[in-house]
């Protein structure tokens, strides 16, 4: 652990070679969620493979960089790409990224994924706001001894999704006539997508979106004392009875057409987090 806490300093002092800002929001773009970045005034971007302790992302879809600037007006640090459990990495190595995020001065982090719709009231490429979430990953990031300088050792999780947010982006969001859903998020590990038994099993545990990611870095932020904002777009429809097979072309236009929903309201929500 102490290790951590001394790879946490060497990555963020790398990027403050580069970067001076203190950012008030971590942004995590998801699968196909990449878009948003062009938004940003960016003043540096730095490949993950050149911070110190970065995992390098394997997903095509994923750019894997770090972008640092100001989203109107508000500073921010964003990952364009993030890291899966599926994709060998321990869940110490997926949120690894958060704690430097903490570590740079981010109060907040905002997390974006593309998730499959479960609740049959969703459609494709709706947008849901994260309410709270399920964990049915088989590990977790804050297993092992812990650093008392990073957070708590049992971490309260009766609120993880902070509501003052979720009330501002619904507002935010009914200002801009953007049709918002309110959600419970599962997450499982992956890479397959569910059978028809599991997403039977799923809905009837309470989710309204499953993905393969989100819940390891909120439970990092919140063990950090970070706020949180989580976002799902909904790629697929997850209805037992009429399931298609996965199309994973699909699924990137359907993340690319609710990403532009989430361009517009993410930036909105930002501002008034200065
Ligand atoms: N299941 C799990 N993860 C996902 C899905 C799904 O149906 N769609 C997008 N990510």
């Amino acid at each position: 652990m102490q290790e951590l806490w001394g790879q946490i300093e060497a990555a963020t002092s790398y990027i403050r070679r580069f970067w001076q800002g203190t950012p008030k929001v971590g942004l995590i773009l998801g699968t196909g969620l990449g878009g948003l970045a062009e938004q940003i005034d960016q003043q540096m971007t730095i490949p993950y493979g050149d911070i110190p302790h970065f995992p390098v992302s394997t997903v095509q879809s994923h750019a894997g960089r770090l972008v640092c600037g100001t989203l109107r007006g508000t500073p921010i640090v964003a990952m364009e790409g993030r890291f899966h459990y599926y994709e060998g990495y321990s869940l110490q190595q997926v949120t690894f990224p958060v704690r430097v995020m903490k570590a740079l001065g981010a109060e907040t982090l905002l997390v974006t994924n593309a998730a499959g719709g479960i609740n049959p009231q969703l459609d494709l490429a709706d947008l849901v706001v994260i309410e709270d979430h399920i964990n049915l990953l088989p590990d977790n990031p804050l297993r092992g001894v812990n650093d008392d300088r990073l957070g708590p050792r049992w971490p309260d999780l009766c609120a993880p999704y902070t509501k003052s947010l979720i009330d501002m982006t619904r507002a935010t969001a009914l200002e801009l006539g953007i049709h918002l859903h309110k959600g419970v998020f599962v997450a499982v590990s992956g890479p397959n997508l569910e059978t028809r038994a599991e997403y039977r099993m799923l809905k009837m545990m309470g989710a309204d979106v499953v993905g393969m990611s989100t819940v390891p870095e909120v439970l990092v932020a919140v063990h950090s004392g970070m706020k949180v904002l989580g976002f799902s777009v909904v790629t697929d429809l997850c209805l037992p009875d009429h399931l298609e097979p996965v199309d994973i072309p699909k699924i990137l236009a359907n993340a690319a057409t609710g990403g532009e929903k989430l361009a517009k309201l993410i930036p909105r929500v930002i501002e008034q987090l200065r």
